[in-house]
């Protein structure tokens, strides 16, 4: 018998997870950004990477034309970034801070990582699709996670 979809949900919840917000920019120039958890390491070599993208979200289609994207990894500071690019408004850009980064994609201020990546391929995963990035260009910087468990954005505490 297949899972009750709450249940699933609640057993989903229980897994913490970084938060990222993938960037991408369509063939008019728009820019798109979506809040994602589902962010995974795939290969060393060659770098990939994989996000899983839900087929109605906006910035679904944006990412299916487009042959690059960035992977935000927000810092501790950054839950009202998460909040912005996890609501389906106008401007999601509007006074965040962001430098051109690959084919003049958006790389957010201010997170812990930015990975710029080229589109290997996409998948169906369901309601969702499975989007494998190649990394050009990972900038690092120092500072803590914003981590997501059970619906709340959490710190890291040691
Ligand atoms: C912490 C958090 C994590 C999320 N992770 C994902 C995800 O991995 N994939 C996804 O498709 N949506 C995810 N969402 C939901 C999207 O960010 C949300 O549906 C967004 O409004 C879609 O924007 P768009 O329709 O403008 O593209 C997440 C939301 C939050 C708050």
């Amino acid at each position: 018998m297949p899972i009750d979809q709450h249940e699933f949900r609640a057993a989903l919840a229980k897994f913490a997870s970084g938060v990222t917000v993938v960037t991408t920019k369509d063939a008019e120039g728009r820019f798109h950004g979506i809040t994602v958890s589902a962010f995974s390491s795939v290969s060393l070599d060659p770098p990939l990477v994989m996000i899983c993208i839900e087929k109605t979200a906006g910035s679904h289609d944006a990412l299916i034309g487009s042959a690059t994207f960035v992977v935000n990894v927000l810092s501790q500071s950054q839950a009202a970034v998460s909040e912005r690019f996890a609501t389906q408004i106008q401007d999601k850009f509007r006074g965040v801070e962001f430098n051109p980064g690959i084919e003049g994609v958006p790389v957010l201020a201010g997170c812990l990582v930015n990975l710029e990546c080229r589109v290997q391929n996409f998948y169906d995963g369901g309601d969702h699709s499975l989007f494998v990035g190649r990394v050009e260009k990972a900038t690092i910087m120092d500072g803590s996670p914003l981590v997501y468990f059970h619906g709340n954005y959490r710190a890291l505490t040691d």
